[in-house]
């Protein structure tokens, strides 16, 4: 009881001391709500690069040599975790240069660790793979770009 009474003479006193010094007239009332427009455009995920080496990538028509190579990379390092048309311990791959932007699938897949810490998309993933993080495979920048190629075959 005595510690009740203790703890809201606190709170009233530290509730009077916040309103007394507080400067007025500070933020005009009904300034325009510029941060809509902002938003609207992070939201949207082609627009995002990811977290990691790559940032830039430019791409051409579909090289079948490039195709090859990047199906023989999925099969040896990818297929323990991900499928093309179905969830696995990762998500189903199908698609996924129309959900996402070249960067951030090169990112993602060459930096994994920092993209679930850091890139939003990746964090919300984890979250539905139940916490299983995506491993890094050490991949090299062309191993990375050629699994990319192979991706564009897969819509
Ligand atoms: C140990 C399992 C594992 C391995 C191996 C793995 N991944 Fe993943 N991957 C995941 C998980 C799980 C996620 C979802 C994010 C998370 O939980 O970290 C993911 C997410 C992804 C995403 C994002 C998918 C989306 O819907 O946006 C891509 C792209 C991806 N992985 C590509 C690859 C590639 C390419 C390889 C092979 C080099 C690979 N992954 C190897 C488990 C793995």
């Amino acid at each position: 009881m005595k510690m009740k009474l203790i703890t809201l003479m606190v709170l009233t006193l530290s509730l009077a001391s916040c309103g007394g010094d507080k400067p007025k007239n500070e933020a005009p009332v009904g300034a325009p709500m510029q941060q809509t427009e902002v938003t609207s455009e992070i939201s949207d995920p082609m627009l995002n690069k990811g977290i990691g080496p790559i940032s830039s990538v430019t791409l051409g028509e579909i090289d079948q040599a490039m195709v090859a190579e990047g199906e023989a990379v999925f099969k040896a390092k990818c297929t323990a975790c991900h499928k093309i048309s179905k969830k696995f311990v990762g998500p189903a791959l199908k698609g996924i240069t129309q959900r996402r932007s070249a960067e951030w699938i090169m990112n993602m897949t060459m930096n994994p660790e920092e993209m679930i810490k850091k890139d939003p998309i990746a964090i919300q993933l984890l979250a539905e793979a139940n916490g299983a993080p995506m491993a890094n495979q050490n991949l090299t920048e062309e191993e990375a770009r050629v699994l990319l190629e192979y991706f564009r075959t897969k819509n």
